[in-house]
């Protein structure tokens, strides 16, 4: 039976951790860390992330700033709104939630946010950082999904790992992760020939695809580490289900350990998203960084 990897209780101990740095920045340096998250539209979705964000950063004792614009809003509009965020001093961090709604150029509005606050990591500045080893914000879901591996592996050096999905959000930046982590790594996604087969060779599976139990139990190399990032609402029997990209129930006989849907990679996110914006707080200001902020939260979990 497969360990089960508990991303909540990392994710909130990730999150205590981030809020003493933040009572601490305050007290010595007079800096509250501020997130702004714009949301256009009225997604369901969308709205319960959105308000997790802005609850979560409170609780972390950060300022939230929430905007939230009609579905038709001009792109003019957002892209003005995002100017006046990029030189107001209180905001060390934007995330616009996508999708936006068809009026909306995303590559635009990404690319006008400030690089050091650019929270989600998704401006290209960002992104060649992170593809060529340079210093840049990593995106959130991806880092999350790596302190979980490495939290539970320690060194993945020399690991063959399987990236499941090639988006800009998860896909890609995990496999840059895994390469500097010196993981062999190989991204599978909707045109790969043998998938069976490619997850078979994996000591370390990431499915990022939004596939309900694409990936089946038998696929699943013995003892293998897997890290669910699908959340697939679906109906079975009549119910209402959140399931993963993973058939879970199948994958844990055969997993050496695994992440839950949900209760795995998702609180990560967000965790990951308060650590992005105290460091772009910390980084606006020329104050160093505490560097040794993830050991502090992880080292009493399990004791590594
Ligand atoms: N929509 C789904 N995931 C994300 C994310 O990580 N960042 C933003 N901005 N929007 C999203």
């Amino acid at each position: 039976m497969a360990t089960i990897i508990d991303g909540k209780a990392y994710a909130a101990r990730l999150r205590a951790e981030i809020g003493l740095q933040v009572r601490t920045l305050r007290e010595q340096h007079f800096v509250t860390p501020g997130l702004a998250v714009i949301l256009v539209g009225e997604d369901p979705a969308s709205q319960i992330y959105v308000r997790n964000k802005a609850n979560q950063a409170r609780e972390a004792q950060m300022s939230s700033f929430e905007y939230r614009l009609a579905y038709g809003v001009p792109e003019e509009q957002l892209l003005e709104l995002i100017e006046r965020l990029n030189q107001d001093p209180a905001v060390h961090g934007i995330l616009v939630q996508l999708p936006l709604p068809p009026q909306v150029d995303p590559e635009r509005v990404i690319n006008a946010i400030r690089p050091d606050k650019d929270i989600d990591g998704f401006h290209p500045l960002n992104v060649g950082a992170l593809a060529t080893g340079g210093k840049g914000i990593v995106p959130c879901t991806p880092l999350g999904c790596l302190m979980l591996l490495k939290h539970h592996l320690g060194d993945l050096s020399g690991l063959h790992a399987l990236v499941l999905g090639r988006s800009n959000i998860v896909g890609k930046p995990m496999a840059s992760l895994l390469l500097k982590e010196n993981c062999t790594v190989t991204i599978a996604h909707s045109r790969t020939r043998d998938l069976q087969a490619e997850c078979q060779r994996a000591d370390i599976l990431v499915a990022a695809v939004g596939q309900p139990r694409l990936v089946a139990g038998h696929w699943i190399k013995p003892g293998a580490t897997v890290i669910d990032v699908g959340i697939n609402r679906i109906e079975e029997a009549g119910k209402a289900l959140l399931v993963g990209d993973v058939d879970f129930d199948l994958a844990r006989d055969v997993a050496g350990a695994i992440t839950p849907v949900p209760g795995g990679v998702g609180p990560m996110t967000i965790a990951c998203l308060l650590l992005n914006t105290l460091e772009a707080a910390c980084r606006q200001n020329g104050i160093a960084f505490p560097g040794n902020i993830m050991q502090a939260a992880w080292g009493s979990v399990e004791g590594s």
